[in-house]
């Protein structure tokens, strides 16, 4: 879609109502009513589009890019619109379900995976800026049928109810454990503070991640 907005062109009131009529209110509100919707009818709303036919083909094309990423070990490479989320790359492209779509702002961390071994927000990590990484997310923690040591423990502590955290919880933790912020209770609850659980499982996410540290 261009970036360039049609530009309301009205003219400046004149003083001579009848050579340049000045714009009425509710006129200038009709007229970027439509150009407004003319912009956004390649992308998201319909209806008659009153650019031409070159516009209107610029503002249907995307932008996209083509990027090559490796997820879980298996080398993957996909065009996809430059505003794709690593979550939504994860999520809608790979189907890859396991991460999880909370706030979408960066501010629960249930959609944490791990790029090159550090964990980030993928909600908010543009895909198209992560040629050549490596990302792990709760799909390819396991190897084969034997869990990794934080998901059993997780299981061992109880460590969940509902479950929609996990996943996120479970990469961050990995990625703490990692990291060595794994000292004490204390400092394993500020470098998990990140990641949210509404039903309040905190304790036992906190054992869950101090005693498969202190098993590293
Ligand atoms: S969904 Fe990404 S931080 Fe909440
Ligand atoms: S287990 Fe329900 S939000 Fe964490």
């Amino acid at each position: 879609m261009s970036d360039e907005l049609p530009q309301c062109e009205v003219s400046p009131p004149t003083g001579s109502s009848e050579s340049s009529p000045a714009p009425s209110r509710r006129g200038f509100i009709a007229t970027s009513t439509v150009l407004g919707g003319a912009v956004v009818a390649g992308g998201v709303i319909g209806g008659p589009s009153l650019l031409g036919p070159e516009e209107a083909s610029a503002a249907d094309a995307l932008p996209s890019s083509r990027v090559s990423l490796t997820v879980n070990g298996t080398r993957r490479t996909v065009t996809v619109d430059n505003r794709t989320s690593l979550l939504d790359l994860l999520r809608e492209h790979f189907g890859l379900t396991g991460s999880k779509k909370g706030c979408n702002a960066g501010a629960c961390g249930a959609c944490t995976v791990l790029v090159d071994g550090r964990r980030v927000n993928s909600c908010l990590t543009l895909a198209v800026r992560l040629e050549g990484v490596e990302v792990t997310t709760i799909e390819g923690l396991a190897d084969g049928d034997q869990l990794h040591p934080l998901q059993q423990a997780f299981i061992d502590e109880d460590a969940f109810q509902c479950g929609y955290c996990t996943p996120g919880q479970i990469l961050s933790g990995v990625g703490c454990i990692q990291e060595g912020h794994t000292g004490s209770p204390e400092e394993i609850r500020e470098w998990m503070s990140g990641n949210i659980c509404r039903c309040g499982c905190y304790v036992k996410i906190v054992r869950a991640v101090h005693s498969t540290a202190g098993r590293k």
